[in-house]
């Protein structure tokens, strides 16, 4: 699956990801394909992060005025992997924002995907009937083909749609990434000076290439990345190469305790083991790192504790979960409820490009 660069060959392969060039955002997103997190940069954050404090205090506050900011819209919910957090908080979001979501009745294998039909043709029946598409698909790529397709189908037809990533294949995860950094924003007050470490499946995990890029736009301010995985799950080569192009000081380790000690944000993750081919692959390294309360005590007392999750092996014994979840520097359930704010945040820009 990867060459000696550590690098995906699929890459090499879809046409898609050269085919179509994701739009930048340059404070504008209405209207925009969500695909990859080059197409942010730091201002267009900011207006996230913004956006998602405004709602998130307005959610507590339980202000009705919400639900007429995506009045009228209706959102597909297009699956093809196993999803939790992303699809529920996008479909909690769009229904905060007074908007609709639809999905296939029992899953989208059993829409005319189960008769053989193609992700083009599937992401443009979506298209015909929603406002925006949230795609999640095993194949690298897949966002861009289907944002390639979208984008022929609105010369066509009367009501266009975008497509908003829900994570494409091993590539990128980008929502999941501005709310990585929207929680380090909120916890940190800021990205200057930290040290982020990274650790586990830095090869096959999206979320961890969409948040190393988006913190390089957070230089110059003296921010250092760690990645801390084992020799055969490092980061792909193409990801280090542009962080220090950027001037991001990067370190490479298999040994946690090397960096642990100095590190501001702890961002944990699962071994991808749907991604492996082989599984006497994945069982050699799986438990090579794994976050227990003894580990966490060579953490400063000041860090925090990340987690896209799901979690598994790579977490403690199921017992242990619970006595990691008691260490107040463990933020993974704010990070989680973070994900609708940011998540409606961006849909209301995306939708109607209104300022919340
Ligand atoms: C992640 C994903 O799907 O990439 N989950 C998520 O969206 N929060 C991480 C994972 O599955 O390990």
């Amino acid at each position: 699956m990867f060459n000696g660069e550590n690098e995906p060959l699929a890459a090499q392969t879809n046409p898609f990801l050269q085919r179509y060039t994701p739009p930048t955002i340059d404070g504008n997103f209405t209207g925009k394909h969500i695909i990859t997190v080059d197409q942010f940069e730091r201002k267009d954050l900011q207006i996230l992060f913004d956006a998602a404090t405004s709602i998130r205090k307005r959610i507590r506050q339980s202000d009705r005025g919400l639900t007429e900011v995506c009045d009228g819209k209706v959102m597909a919910s297009l699956f093809f992997e196993a999803s939790t957090r992303t699809d529920m908080s996008f479909q909690a979001a769009m229904r905060r924002l007074g908007g609709e979501v639809i999905a296939a009745s029992n899953g989208v294998q059993f829409s005319s995907v189960y008769k053989g039909e193609n992700l083009a043709d599937t992401v443009r029946a979506a298209g015909c009937y929603a406002d925006v598409i949230v795609l999640r698909h095993p194949q690298l790529g897949s966002s861009y083909e289907a944002a390639y397709y979208i984008d022929k189908l609105n010369q066509r037809i009367k009501n266009p749609s975008v497509i908003i990533s829900g994570g494409d294949g091993i590539g990128e995860h980008p929502t999941q990434a501005l709310l990585d950094m929207y929680t380090i924003y909120d916890q940190k007050k800021g990205f200057d000076g930290l040290t982020i470490t990274m650790v586990g499946d830095l090869r096959n995990g999206r979320t961890v290439h969409s948040l190393a890029k988006l913190t390089a736009l957070y230089e110059p301010h003296g921010m250092r990345l760690c990645f801390v995985s084992p020799q055969s799950l490092k980061m792909p080569s193409s990801t280090i190469t542009l962080l220090t192009s950027k001037g991001i000081t990067v370190f490479e380790t298999s040994d946690l305790l090397e960096v642990l000690g100095q590190s501001d944000v702890i961002y944990w993750t699962r071994v991808q083991e749907e991604r492996f081919e082989n599984p006497t692959d994945y069982a050699a390294i799986k438990d090579d790192f794994i976050m227990t309360p003894s580990v966490m005590a060579h953490a400063r007392p000041d860090a925090i504790l990340m987690h896209p999750l799901p979690r598994k092996n790579e977490m403690g014994t199921r017992d242990d979960h619970d006595i990691l979840d008691e260490d107040p520097r463990a933020v993974y359930f704010e990070q989680m409820e973070n994900g609708m704010f940011i998540r409606m945040a961006l849909l209301a820009k995306v939708l109607r490009g209104v300022y919340v």
